[in-house]
């Protein structure tokens, strides 16, 4: 334990790319890493990403490759015996990257229902960085609500909604988008975007 290890949970909203991406970006920058999958988001990586991934008997090297194994905590969902289950462990932040609605209500309500549940519920409780990036639209009421309840307890709510003013060319200037804004609240240094202002990001506005 340290106090600038990251918790990272995956749920089942769509949006896996995001979510592995930002993994490997904390990765190589050094970051230690607690990471929990729920069952929802390992059926959305096999339908988003054609990866398999075994919650019960996790295996870090389908979804990120040969990876410094020590950087990497792996903790099943249900598991409440885990360090991030406790305020006591201490951690730099967590980010729930892709969130879902359901896990967006159970975070609203307190729930903890699962472990990724309670170690929001910690971050929350122990006022410390809790970042949700939910993938849903169009929002209903409910889901309006329960992010605001989110948001009013301390969580920072951060959509996935790439934006178009940096002129991305693929699908993964997208996703660098939304994981270098995720960096940015972290604190976690990267250059996975053009940043307004940058001189060589003027250079692409059309001339007036
Ligand atoms: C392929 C697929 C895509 C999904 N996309 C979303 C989504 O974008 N947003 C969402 O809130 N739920 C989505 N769901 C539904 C959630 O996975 C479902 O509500 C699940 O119970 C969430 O559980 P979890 O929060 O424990 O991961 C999707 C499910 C599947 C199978």
């Amino acid at each position: 334990m340290a106090a600038q290890d990251l918790v990272v949970a995956l749920t089942g909203a769509s949006g896996a790319p995001y979510g592995v991406r930002l993994l490997q970006v904390l990765l190589a920058a050094g970051r230690t890493v607690h990471l929990t999958i729920s069952p929802a988001a390992a059926e959305v990586i096999r339908a988003e990403l054609g990866l398999i991934v075994r919650i019960d008997r996790f295996d870090p090297r389908p979804l990120l490759g040969e990876i410094p194994i020590k950087q990497i905590h792996y903790h099943h969902y249900q598991n409440f015996q885990a360090g991030i289950a406790s305020g006591s462990f201490l951690t730099a932040g967590m980010v729930i990257c892709p969130c879902s609605m359901g896990t967006v209500a159970a975070i609203a309500h307190g729930l903890s229902q699962n472990l990724i549940h309670r170690a929001a519920d910690v971050h929350l409780k122990e006022r410390r960085k809790l970042i949700l990036v939910p993938r849903e639209t169009p929002l209903g009421v409910v889901q309006l609500k329960n992010l605001l309840a989110c948001a009013e307890a301390g969580a920072v709510v951060m959509p996935a909604m790439p934006a178009f003013y940096t002129q991305p060319r693929s699908l993964e200037d997208m996703v660098n988008f939304i994981v270098g804004r995720v960096c940015d609240q972290l604190g976690v240094e990267h250059r996975l975007l053009r940043r307004w202002g940058e001189s060589e990001f003027q250079a692409l506005l059309p001339n007036e």
